[in-house]
This record gives C-alpha cells, structure tokens and sequence, in this order.
C-alpha cells in the first residue's frame, strides 16, 4: 500500500502496537501495564515498576527481591569506564557522557547480542542498574571529587544520592526521588522511544539501543525542558512580573518551557503529582520559584489551555530535583535514568515481533544532473 501523504513528527501515526503504557491525553490518564500512574506512585516502588515494565506483570514478594538483589550486583562500573568519565570535558553535559559512556559499557560484554532471556535480563539490570551510577560518577569527577563505590544496600534512587553527595541518603529525599523515577519510567511512543525503537529493529544490542534514545531524549523539546524551566522562572524572577512575560512571550511566540504535549491536550497527570511535591519541597526550604511558577501555570492556563497547552512532565519536575540537591545540568540525566527501563521494555517489544523500520521519502531533489568538473564550476 502506497501513502503518499507527509505526516510532520509522524503525528498520530501509530508505529507499532504495544502492550506497555498507555495515555489518554483528553483524559490526563496514563497507565503502565493497566495500572495508573497515580496508584503505581502511591503504593509501588522503581524496582518494583521497573520488573512490571519488563516482564508485564507485578513480580511476587520472591521475584522482587531476586529482581532487586541481582540488580545490586551490576551497579558497579568497570575502572575503564570510571577512566572514560575522568578523560571527558568537565564542561561537557552529562547527557552526552552518559550516552558516551552507555555506548562504550556495551563493548565490555562479549554477551550483548546474545537473545536468550538470561542475557536479556542481565542486559537490562547492567542498563537500569548502571546508568544513574554514570551520571553521579561523571558529576564527582568533573568536579574534582573522588569517585564514590555504589553501595548495595540501599535502593537505586537511594544509592544515586548516597553517591552524588557521598552522605547517607535523607529517607525522604529517596522516596520522592523513588516516586519521580516511577512516573519517568514509560510513556508511549515518544521521540526517544521511537529512536531506541528504530535501532532495536536493525537487531542493535542493547546498549546501542538505549544510548541512541539517551541522544534523543537531550533535546530541549524533549527531556531537556526541565533544565530550561528552571532558567525561564529565574528570568521571570518574580510572580508578580509573570503575567506580562507570558504575554511578551505569547507575542513572540516563544515557547513556555514545561507546557505543551502532543498527545496531552489537558494537564499531565505526572505534573499534578510532581507540582504537590514541588510545593512542599519548595515551602519548606524557602525556594521562591515555586511561587513563580504556580503563578505562570496560572496565567499560562488563561492564555493557553484552550488550545491545549497546559504544563507537562517537566514543568515541575525541575523544582522538585532541585531541591533533592540535584545539579540543573543533571536534571535529564536523572530524567533518563528512569526512561531506560522504559527503552528496554520496548527493545524487548520490538524484537519479539520484528521488522526494521525503513520507511519512505518524498524526494523534491533534482533529478538526473549534469556532472560539471571542478575545473568548470562557478
Ligand atoms: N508554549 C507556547 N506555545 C506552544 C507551546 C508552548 N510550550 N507548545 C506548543 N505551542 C504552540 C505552538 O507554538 C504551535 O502554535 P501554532 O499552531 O500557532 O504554530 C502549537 O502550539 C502546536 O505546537 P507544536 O510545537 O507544533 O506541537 P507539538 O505537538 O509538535 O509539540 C512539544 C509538543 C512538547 C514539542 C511542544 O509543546 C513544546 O515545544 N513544548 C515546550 C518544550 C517542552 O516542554 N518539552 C517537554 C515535553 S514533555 C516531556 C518530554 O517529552 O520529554
């Protein structure tokens, strides 16, 4: 069957059929495996989420704790790897030193294309396990700190802290980090997604997979808003001064960081759940950009949600990481550090039943022109 009909970002255009998560973006629901996000965020845990992500259920009391305990052994990184992370710019981004150094960690395992489901476990607890331990030795090195050993005795988002800061991680702190890394594991058929999904389909190994979704996941239209919300609050500088920003930037059609989806057309059911965080996080210690923001949400939604742009994922998403003492330029590292799960529940997807994505073009180019030798050229 030949379409001809040019879609702009594929929009609407189903690419694969997936039994994963869902969103209702009329309905600000999103559901992982049938669950929503509001219960899994209440009652479930990243390790837990991660298990039903992969194998599609929720695991047993036994296969959890197998699950979690196997995944403790792979969270270390080899010296080379730790060697990788000290050569790196120090001013370079840690997107791009993780996604580095996902793609060089793959070379160390001879089994990354082995299809048997032993292996394809164990690629996926080295993946989830190792990459938030990237992104916290690459923050240590470039600022001159000694790398911290991950420890297995606490959990992931625990042991993320504990290694960022090298202080025994605040019980609190980790379970919101815990919660933000449950609603930043899956979310359909995104851009980054797609990207690991197009490499999973040319039988890529993991690795490859998941660090070309880390480079499409960089983007400031997609996981680097939330650096940028940061930056546009602090331009704002105060909420009494956000209405006539939002006005000059409506005028000049610049965007508001944080606001607008494709598919949501109403508020994003992560951002609700990350505002009430952002709010007490905020009141707590003082942070003056949570009253900032509540107000460009306010002013925003008068001007804007009856076009459907209202906040997203990371509009709040920021303020809570912040004040988590996470670093701004990490915030979509930490973004990623959840989304792998949901890359390597869809490598796992699209290889099952598979077919490399090669679509088609519309070429507009010149046709059938004249060589002209380099000695004749104007
Ligand atoms: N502020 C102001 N206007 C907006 C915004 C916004 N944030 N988002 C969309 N619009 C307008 C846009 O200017 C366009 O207007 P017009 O029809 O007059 O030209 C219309 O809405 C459609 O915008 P679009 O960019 O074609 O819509 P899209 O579905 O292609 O884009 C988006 C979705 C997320 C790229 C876009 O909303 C955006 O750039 N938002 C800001 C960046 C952002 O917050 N990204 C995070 C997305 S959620 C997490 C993730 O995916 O990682």
């Amino acid at each position: 069957m030949a379409i001809t009909e040019i879609i702009p970002g594929l929009e609407g255009v189903p690419i694969a059929e997936s039994a994963i998560s869902r969103v209702d973006g009329q309905r600000s629901l999103l559901e992982y495996r049938g669950l929503s996000i509001e219960t899994l965020a209440e009652h479930s845990t990243f390790e837990e989420t991660c298990y039903m992500l992969l194998y599609g259920k929720l695991p047993t009391r036994t296969e959890l704790s197998d699950f979690a305990a196997d995944g403790t052994r792979h969270r270390r990184l080899k010296y080379r790897i730790v060697d990788l992370l000290k050569c790196l710019p120090e001013h370079g981004h840690p997107m791009e030193a993780l996604q580095a150094a996902v793609a060089a960690i793959g070379m160390f395992y001879p089994d990354r294309y082995n299809p048997n489901a032993a292996q394809k476990r164990l690629s996926c607890l080295r993946l989830i396990e190792k990459v938030p331990v990237v992104v916290a030795s690459f923050h240590r090195l470039r600022n001159g700190d000694d790398n911290v050993v991950p420890r297995r005795d606490l959990n992931i988002a625990g042991n993320f802290l504990y290694m960022l800061t090298g202080n025994e991680p605040d019980p609190q702190a980790t379970r919101i980090l815990d919660i933000c890394m449950i609603l930043h594991a899956e979310h359909t058929m995104n851009a980054s997604t797609f990207a690991g999904r197009v490499v999973a389909s040319t039988l890529a190994h993991p690795y490859c997979v998941v660090s070309s979704a880390l480079g499409a996941l960089s983007g400031p239209l997609h996981g680097g808003a939330n650096e940028q919300v940061l930056q546009m609050l602090e331009r704002i500088g105060s909420p009494e001064n956000a209405r006539a920003a939002l006005a000059r930037m409506v005028e000049t059609k610049e965007k508001i960081m944080g606001f607008g989806h494709r598919v949501y057309k109403t508020v994003d059911p992560r951002a609700k759940i990350l505002k009430k965080y952002a709010e007490d996080l905020c009141r707590r210690s003082g942070n003056k950009l949570y009253d900032i923001a509540a107000k460009v949400e306010e002013v925003a939604s008068e001007v804007l949600s009856d076009r459907g742009i209202c906040p997203n994922v990371d509009f709040y998403s920021g303020l809570v990481y912040a004040e988590l003492g996470i670093p701004r330029d990490c915030f979509t590292s930490v973004f990623a550090m959840a989304r792998v799960v949901g890359w390597l529940a869809h490598w796992l997807e699209q290889i099952e039943n598979n077919r490399i994505f090669r679509p088609t073009q519309r070429y507009v180019g010149k046709v059938g022109d004249a060589y002209v030798p380099i000695a004749d050229r104007r």
